[in-house]
């Protein structure tokens, strides 16, 4: 039932609000402060050498966007690989190590034949999906669910989210456990994330100012999405949902990158759409942008109140969002990106709901 949106996808995006407070209950002490995981470990993180991610899409840039979660919070080294690639490389792993996996259906083929190389190699599984009698969550040692409720769009919305909202979760109890986070550093974290519910009902108020944006972007053939740290991944799942559901061509790159290639590409027929929360790499991406507006690039930047007053140049649009800690600023983030995407293929007519080519579950190769 799409209630009174247009599609699923839009439903999808509104609910994200409530499924994310909901994921945040089932992981989060409210007024304890703290994470309370909902399910017993059958390892220590003390005992982590490092984590294997693996997953596909959309669930793999949350599992990347985790990596410096869990890197930054736990101090714990994490590789990370799209799963069609771990389950062929034959990646030596420690016995005992933990392989992290993430999918929305708990179907992915290349995901589920990663969870079965890993479980081979004597690994603990611990995966985070949203359908609990799934393969993926009946043959892993431990299931973190996401409580994001049926994903019908194609394009992953809400499931993201959720997803983020576990993997930050996990990084924070992994961080207690290692003893990189104190008893403050856990409690200021925990209330960053109580509070993303909230930031993300006032994020989506931007969505009008996002609609007539995408009428500019409609005229696009190629997009480019920029960001650093979090924000890197995040450029990359805009770009991913934009070509998913109106076929514009587009790319994610890490903002650093921009002058070993990309910068190339850049003219007025480009937009180039910024990730930039005003953080500790914020200067950096703005000399970034400086670099493309040099160079007759439209800029696009996505940022909050502080970015917005600091960047210093001329954007095409700025979409200015809730200040937020800068830990969960990819939660709120995701917004604005799937707005953008979801109302670009609105107004070019495509079926956001069902893209052509694409399925919902991959359960082939
Ligand atoms: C993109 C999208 C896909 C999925 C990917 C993994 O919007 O939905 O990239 O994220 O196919 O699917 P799951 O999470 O079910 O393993």
């Amino acid at each position: 039932d799409k209630g009174n949106y247009r599609h699923f996808m839009a439903k999808e995006i509104h609910e994200q609000a409530e499924v994310v407070g909901r994921t945040l209950a089932h992981y989060v002490n409210f007024s304890g402060e703290r994470v309370e995981l909902p399910f017993e470990l059958p390892f220590d993180f003390k005992d982590l050498n490092r984590i294997s991610i693996s997953a596909c899409g959309t669930a793999y840039l949350a599992g990347l966007i985790s990596k410096y979660w869990f890197e930054r919070l736990a101090r714990i080294p994490v590789e990370i690989d799209v799963a069609s690639e771990f389950r062929y490389r034959e990646a030596p792993l420690e016995p005992g190590g933990l392989a992290l996996f993430v999918s929305q259906s708990g179907e992915t083929a290349d995901t589920l034949a990663s969870l079965r190389y890993a479980t081979a190699e004597k690994q603990h599984t611990l995966s985070v999906v949203n359908v609990p009698t799934s393969t993926m969550a009946r043959e892993s040692n431990v299931v973190a669910q996401t409580l994001a409720g049926v994903e019908v769009g194609v394009a992953s919305t809400k499931a993201f989210t959720c997803q983020l909202t576990v993997l930050l979760s996990l990084a924070i109890a992994a961080g207690r456990a290692r003893g990189t986070l104190s008893a403050e550093d856990e409690k200021e974290l925990v209330n960053a994330l109580i509070a993303v519910p909230g930031q993300m009902t006032e994020a989506i108020k931007r969505e009008h100012q996002i609609e007539v944006l995408s009428r500019e972007l409609s005229k696009a053939k190629d997009v480019l999405y920029l960001g650093r740290g979090t924000s890197y991944p995040l450029a990359m799942e805009g770009a991913l949902k934009l070509k998913e559901i109106s076929y514009i061509h587009a790319e994610g790159y890490a903002a650093g990158e921009l002058k070993h290639g990309p910068i190339a590409l850049i003219d007025e027929t480009m937009p180039v759409i910024v990730i930039a929360p005003h953080d500790n790499i914020f200067e950096k991406t703005v000399s970034n942008m400086q670099e493309v507006a040099a160079r007759g690039g439209r800029i696009i930047l996505i940022t909050d109140e502080k970015g917005a007053l600091e960047a210093g140049l001329d954007t095409m649009a700025t979409i200015v969002m809730p200040s937020v800690h800068p830990i969960v600023a990819p939660i709120i983030n995701a917004i604005p990106i799937q707005l953008l995407a979801y109302h670009t293929a609105v107004f070019m007519g495509k079926d956001v709901d069902q893209p052509r080519n694409l399925a919902k579950s991959v359960t082939v190769e």
